[in-house]
């Protein structure tokens, strides 16, 4: 048929596979939806020999990116091979030849978007990226489309599934860090490279691309402060437990006001308006302590969650698979749909995503962002140890709201394990008292700290 829109997948590993399976065995529904039929024309590959969906005919397989790309039968070019290096060459090629695009490169649009999105305007073609974050969840035109008419003021995520994955096993099945590693690898949900998972990168790129269309802020995912979860002890599991509290890495974007206390309400998370008035938001990826009964403390396994406030809807939630096959699938076949229809060209066209048309937020350092502290030191257990920290966080005006001490075996002197809950403090500020607490001779290792989530 005429109208009908030609794809080139680009990489046909675990999502290829799953896009190829969707195209190829539900044709009808997928035409029905885009008002025309999708056809799958061309499948590049590094590896012909790897088996493939069996629904893909062997003629479709080539190496060959190029005819992929000037394929005249080929209006959008689906790429999915992931990383920052031969993937940014074929969505600026494909975009250059005329043809649409549909990626779920976080990391290509957190560290390139300004550049592709501009390739794109200019050759007016389109870019869709609803895999990009959160897999199967649709929170990129729950965000840019659903909540348009609000003014997003902050976002509490799980972006990361094998983050996810790797502390609910710590947690519940009392497994190791490194065996739930690789369980997940095992599973298929980590990245090539997991340290970008447990490190929080991943995350962070998924952030930048959430702060892109819910602030308009190109945030790079250098200058997003983060910590993984590759350096929590099963102990700060335990402890967490023991204070009705679970372990997440959440992402997170507060902006200044969100969460302030500036009519005597209570105080929540978040950070005070800045001096200067104009709007700003505070990027980072940590991990967090949740209440048991939180939303997101109980998003388990490699699933995904997203929170987002916006001033008119106030709270809402999205929760679905982060990343495999099919979830993947879902969404990078609902943007062809809607290339299909010719709603993306639209509301991408409005959007200006990435562009030098901001909406007035700058990114500010978390150094603002209020929050209670949950904080473990090994100290010795001897006289004025207590009052010595006691006095460093006095000194900051940070209070403490609970603190545990298990009593030790025997009268050894420590070191012991040391458990202070902070109430609300700026985080400048706990850090500060931190690197003062670490300096005491009694402090017998670095300390350990997160923030809690309420
Ligand atoms: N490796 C990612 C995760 C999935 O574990 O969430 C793809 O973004």
């Amino acid at each position: 048929m005429s109208d009908t829109l030609g794809i080139a997948l680009v990489g046909c590993g675990t999502v290829g596979n799953g896009v190829a399976n969707v195209l190829l065995s539900r044709p009808e529904r997928v035409a029905q939806r885009a008002g025309r039929p999708l056809a799958l024309r061309r499948v590049v590959v590094r590896d012909p020999a790897k088996p493939r969906d069996p629904l893909v005919a062997r003629d479709l397989i080539s190496t060959d990116i190029r005819a992929a790309i000037h394929d005249p039968n080929v209006h959008v070019v689906v790429e999915l091979i992931g990383g920052t290096t031969v993937a940014k060459g074929v969505v600026l090629d494909s975009l250059a030849a005329g043809k649409h695009v549909v990626t779920a490169n976080k990391a290509l649009l957190a560290d390139a978007g300004a550049e592709v999105f501009e390739a794109a305007r200019k050759a007016e073609r389109t870019v869709c990226f609803e895999a990009a974050v959160a897999g199967g969840v649709p929170v990129i035109r729950a965000l840019g489309e659903s909540l348009a008419a609000n003014q997003v003021t902050a976002i509490q995520a799980i972006l990361n599934g094998t983050s996810n994955f790797i502390l609910t096993a710590m947690a519940e099945r009392g497994m190791s860090y490194a065996a739930a590693l690789a369980e997940a690898q095992k599973l298929g949900f980590a990245e090539a490279d997991p340290t970008l998972d447990v490190d929080g990168s991943d995350a962070a790129h998924k952030l930048a691309v959430l702060a892109q269309i819910a602030f308009g802020v190109t945030a790079k995912p250098h200058e997003i402060a983060r910590q993984g979860i590759d350096t929590i002890d099963a102990i700060d599991i335990g402890f967490a437990n023991e204070l009705g509290y679970t372990i997440k890495l959440l992402a997170e974007a507060w902006t200044g006001g969100h969460g302030h206390a500036g009519n005597g309400t209570k105080q929540s998370r978040g950070t005070a308006p800045a001096d200067h008035g104009a709007p700003t938001v505070a990027l980072h990826v940590a991990p967090v302590l949740l209440r048991h009964t939180d939303l997101l403390a109980q998003v388990r396994g490699a699933y995904n969650a997203v929170l987002v406030y916006g001033d008119i809807v106030g709270e809402t939630l999205y929760q679905g698979p982060g990343a495999g096959r099919m979830p993947t699938a879902s969404s990078v076949v609902a943007d062809l749909i809607d290339l299909g229809v010719g709603r993306a060209q639209r509301t991408f066209a409005a959007a200006k995503l990435w562009s030098r048309e901001g909406r007035g937020f700058t990114v500010e350092p978390p150094e603002r962002v209020r929050s209670r502290f949950y904080l473990r030191l090994q100290v010795a257990d001897r006289p004025g140890v207590l009052a010595d920290i006691t006095r460093i966080l006095a000194d900051e005006e940070i209070s403490i709201s609970s603190l545990v001490q298990h009593e030790a075996a025997e009268e050894g002197g420590g070191p012991v394990p040391l458990v202070i809950v902070t109430h609300y403090a700026a985080t400048g500020r706990f850090r500060k008292a931190l690197t003062r607490i670490n300096a005491l001779s009694t402090t017998a290792a670095p300390a350990v700290f997160f923030s809690m989530g309420d």
